[in-house]
């Protein structure tokens, strides 16, 4: 059955492929994005994509009353929130900002959701709310919030804690929070990829600013860590994949909090991401090892179990398709 959705942060690099992906399942959708770190041609590549533009508003989550505006003209039946600041290592130097934004932010969304009646929210949260485990596979019933290394990673506890109270407040409330691990990869038209204004953070988009010569190479975060081959592993996951579990989440909606992993299950090295971006594009990439980069863990990754048990939904994409989507969406936008 169609929906009304407000996506935040939809001309980001999930939040697109989301939209791409409620679009295609019928359901009607708009876009609230103050463009901070995405451009506004992604509306276009959304239509390329589905042949439907969604209805943008160029709102910032800290203009209250331009964000209760949007809700009162909206009509809205769930949120889907993706709109945030999301740079680790800039968290540490700003902390004041992204708690401003990211969490006060997220008040005003929330507010603006209670005075128009609008009880559903999927909330984009992050792997980093584990902190450090015992174990480097993740499941949904650990504790969080302890020992998280920088502001960024506290603003997503955060705000998973606000909304577990709220959901106490008011019993029609229905909660998702979905746990990415590392999204990766671009949609298969070579479109809507990961591409953030300014220096990225992230090890693919770093990968393809070489590949496409903005930088001279990459350099690899250390490589005496105590995995196999030295580097860090991740659970990388195609951000379609993501984007699904989103989908699978809205349909499976109910009073109350649910959590869940979205990730493959599956580790992988720097050097292995590395190896088979080489091996897809058939050239060697430039790259040199550097001191390891402070916060780092050596590994983690998903137990995505539940997911696959109550919301039907697991990756069907690995990293050779990562691979192959990348370097299409680097062809288009050399
Ligand atoms: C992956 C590996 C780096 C860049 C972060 C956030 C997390 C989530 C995903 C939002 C690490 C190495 C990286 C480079 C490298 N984001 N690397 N050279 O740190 O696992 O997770 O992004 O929710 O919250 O913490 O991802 O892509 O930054 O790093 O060697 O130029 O690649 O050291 O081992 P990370 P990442």
């Amino acid at each position: 059955m169609s929906q009304r959705i407000l996506v935040t942060g939809g001309t980001g690099y999930i939040g697109s492929n989301t939209a791409v992906e409620l679009l295609s399942a019928g359901h009607e959708v708009e876009i609230l994005d103050n463009l901070y770190n995405s451009k506004i041609e992604v509306l276009d590549e959304i239509e390329q994509i589905t042949g439907k533009k969604p209805k943008f508003h160029q709102v910032d989550l800290l203009d209250e009353a331009g964000v209760t505006r949007v809700f009162k003209e909206g009509n809205f039946d769930a949120v889907i929130h993706f709109a945030g600041y999301k740079a680790v290592g800039e968290s540490v130097d700003k902390p004041l900002e992204y708690y401003e934004n990211n969490v006060t932010g997220t008040l005003h969304l929330l507010k603006a959701m209670r005075e128009t009646g609008v009880k559903k929210i999927i909330f984009s949260s992050s792997a980093t709310v584990y902190g450090v485990q015992e174990s480097p596979e993740y499941v949904e019933t650990m504790q969080t919030g302890g020992h998280l290394s920088n502001p960024y990673g506290r603003t997503k506890y955060f705000i998973e804690e606000i909304l577990k109270d709220y959901s106490v407040a008011d019993p029609e409330f229905q909660v998702c929070l979905l746990r990415y691990f590392n999204p990766v990869g671009a949609h298969p038209a070579g479109l809507l990829g990961d591409d953030p204004n300014g220096i990225p953070n992230n090890l693919m988009p770093f990968i393809m600013r070489v590949a496409n010569g903005h930088l001279p190479e990459l350099k690899i975060f250390g490589d005496d860590y105590p995995t196999e081959d030295g580097t860090c592993r991740r659970d990388y996951i195609h951000v379609v994949d993501l984007a699904k579990g989103h989908m699978a989440a809205l349909d499976h909606l109910k009073p109350g909090v649910s959590i869940y992993n979205l990730g493959s299950g599956k580790p992988t090295s720097v050097k292995e991401i590395v190896t088979a971006f080489e091996r897809a594009r058939g050239e060697e990439l430039p790259k040199s090892i550097a001191p390891r980069r402070s916060g780092d863990l050596p590994e983690f990754w998903a137990n995505p179990a539940k997911a696959k048990a109550e919301l039907n939904w697991q990756t069907e994409l690995d990293i050779d398709d990562v691979m192959r989507d990348t370097l299409a969406y680097i062809a288009k936008h050399a």
